[in-house]
């Protein structure tokens, strides 16, 4: 079989099992199958593939088709343009989350020092990291209270060249950091527990989804509890769940002198900013 006709089945095969990107999940999967980039299979379109080559696709495509997500099996994903290393320790990073960063990279680059930034709940480091690259003004705390993830952030800070601007510590919320700081990020957990997901997200790490107070628990406790650790002008950015903005909103009105809630790419309520 060649390489276009092992895509096409295969596509259609995990769009069957319940993948809604099948043609890209395939092409993703057959470049790490075959060590090439994606692109290098437009070109050798017409190439047949041997049986070892089969043998380890057909494997990939089973467990994708079962649930895995395509960043756990390739082990990397792409977010702000930046490569991330990902495992089954870490949130797979989501496109969702780019407005927050968008947002952190604005009011950072708007600043005229240097900034210290908080990234609280940093998974695989992907917001801290790609603040610290776009902002060169910003020194990143990135905290977390899985040391696995933590050990992920870290190798994606020395990936980037970054280690020396973002710094990891283990703690839960802001406890492990020390200081204020002019802007706190967090995509923290926010499924209600109980909640019906399918096995793509299941598949991810339990403390890196859900949160009590149907979803809200977490991202309130962090708003209750930042304003004394932010310096004068300093703003906290913290990603939502729509299901979660109302409650979250009512905190920011009688906490904060003010705040706004920012929409994502697919036009959902999704990061709130607050500031005093
Ligand atoms: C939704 S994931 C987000 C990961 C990453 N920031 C991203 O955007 O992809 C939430 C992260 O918060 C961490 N976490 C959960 N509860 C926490 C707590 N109480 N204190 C610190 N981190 C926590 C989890 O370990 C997980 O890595």
């Amino acid at each position: 079989m060649t390489i276009v006709e092992v895509l096409k089945l295969s596509a259609d095969y995990l769009q069957k099992h319940g993948s809604d990107s099948g043609r890209l999940d395939a092409e993703l999967l057959l470049a790490h199958a075959l060590k090439v980039r994606r692109l290098d299979l437009y070109l050798k379109f017409d190439r047949s593939l041997g049986e070892p080559e089969l043998s380890a696709y057909r494997g990939l495509v089973a467990r994708r088709a079962k649930g895995e997500p395509v960043a756990y099996l390739v082990g990397h994903r792409e977010f702000m343009g930046l490569d991330f290393e990902v495992t089954p320790d870490v949130l797979v990073p989501n496109p969702d989350t780019e407005v927050l960063v968008q947002r952190a990279v604005a009011i950072a680059r708007e600043a005229e020092g240097p900034v210290r930034v908080a990234d609280v709940g940093t998974g695989s480091g992907c917001i801290a990291i790609s603040v610290a690259h776009y902002a060169p003004n910003a020194d990143v705390w990135a905290s977390d209270s899985s040391p696995e993830a933590l050990a992920v952030a870290s190798r994606n800070a020395a990936r980037h060249h970054l280690s020396e601007r973002v710094h990891v510590q283990e703690g839960d919320l802001m406890s492990g950091l020390t200081g204020e700081f002019d802007l706190v990020c967090a995509n923290l957990p926010y499924v209600a527990s109980g909640a019906e997901l399918p096995a793509e997200v299941t598949a991810q790490p339990a403390r890196a989804l859900y949160a009590g107070d149907k979803g809200a628990a977490l991202v309130a406790r962090l708003l209750t509890d930042t304003p004394p650790r932010l310096r004068q002008g300093g703003r906290v950015l913290a990603e939502l769940d729509p299901a979660i903005v109302a409650a979250i909103t009512e905190l920011a009105g009688r906490t904060y002198a003010g705040h706004r809630v920012h929409r994502d790419a697919g036009g959902h309520e999704r990061v709130i900013e607050a500031w005093f």
